[in-house]
């Protein structure tokens, strides 16, 4: 009787033990699940907080988001002093780490000047080089004067090719160097923008394409973004012909002007680790302007 109730204790014991044994991993598996459940719901909850943002502004944010952890630094620069310190200090209100000074960079010295502030400023090492500045003078190719040729060019692609020489030494230390190069379909199409403005961004798409081959073993990654319209005042003087925009519109599949948010949100993600894979590549974003042959583009 005895051994009986002592396998019976035995017996329960057991019970007990594998009872708590399968609550133990029950609660395992539930904390696993919880945990990848929790993650779901806090990207979700991201995703929310974008949402009441529009579809381009809720993408933007998110590119910035990843930014933010890549370009901590920014500095750039303006012709005009009055500009700099307007921009800088309304990014300084949201938080933005940029600082700048007043270049001209179609200046040779003046680049020279501005790369030694670079160099001074983030300590020999740099991660992201963009070539955004840029001009046109609107004539008939005839009629340009040699000065013209010359302002044109060394705003818009003599500076870029001498910042990527004076930044290479920078860029490579970084080890995951990216240069952005700011072009146009104007530079892999013929747009009525000025001859000299065209052969500026050719010039620049085909630099691209020059550097990520070269600069490849310095892991510098090269890019260049070639825009259609995009609602800046560099398209002020196409808007003094009241039908540019009906006329533009009729062009492009998408059927409207481009907004900035739909170029800089492409300048991030070149630069991230995402793009890691991508190199030399012209990419336009242009409504889809530049492959529409025949296809109507109003209903
Ligand atoms: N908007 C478009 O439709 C479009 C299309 C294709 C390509 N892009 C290209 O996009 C880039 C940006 O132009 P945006 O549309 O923003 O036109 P934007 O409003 O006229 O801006 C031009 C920019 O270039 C800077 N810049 C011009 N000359 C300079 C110089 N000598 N030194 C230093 N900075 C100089 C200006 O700075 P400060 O005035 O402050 O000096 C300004 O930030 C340009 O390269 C342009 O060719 C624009």
């Amino acid at each position: 009787m005895e051994d009986v109730r002592e396998r019976e204790r035995e017996r329960e014991r057991e019970r007990i033990k594998r009872g708590k044994r399968r609550e133990y991993c029950s609660r395992k598996i539930h904390s696993k699940n919880y945990l990848k459940f929790s993650e779901r719901e806090r990207e979700r909850e991201i995703w929310k907080e974008e949402e009441v943002r529009d579809g381009v502004l809720r993408v933007q944010q998110l590119l910035l988001q990843e930014a933010a952890k890549e370009l901590a630094k920014v500095y750039t620069c303006s012709r005009s002093k009055a500009n700099l310190d307007r921009c800088l200090h309304e990014w300084e209100g949201k938080g933005f780490h940029v600082s700048g000074s007043v270049c001209d960079v179609s200046s040779r010295a003046q680049r020279e000047r501005l790369m030694e502030e670079v160099t001074s400023i983030f300590n020999g090492q740099l991660n992201i080089l963009v070539n955004n500045a840029g001009i046109t003078i609107f004539k008939p190719t005839v009629d340009y004067t040699a000065e013209e040729l010359s302002t044109v060019m060394a705003t818009n692609f003599d500076s870029a090719y001498h910042l990527c020489q004076l930044a290479h030494p920078l860029l490579k230390p970084s080890g995951r160097g990216n240069i952005v190069f700011i072009s146009s379909t104007a530079g892999v199409m013929a747009l009525d923008v000025g001859s000299i403005y065209s052969a500026s961004k050719g010039a620049m798409n085909q630099l691209t394409r020059n550097l990520a081959c070269e600069w490849a073993k310095d892991n510098i990654r090269v890019n260049s973004i070639a825009p259609w319209f995009i609602k800046t005042a560099i398209l002020d003087p196409f808007y003094q012909n009241s039908n540019f925009e009906d006329h533009a519109r009729a062009r492009t599949p998408l059927r409207r002007i481009g907004e900035v948010e739909e170029v800089s949100s492409m300048v991030a993600f070149l630069c991230l680790p995402a793009a890691s894979y991508i190199t030399g590549q012209v990419h336009v974003i242009d409504g889809g302007a530049t492959i529409n042959a025949f296809y109507p583009t109003h209903d």
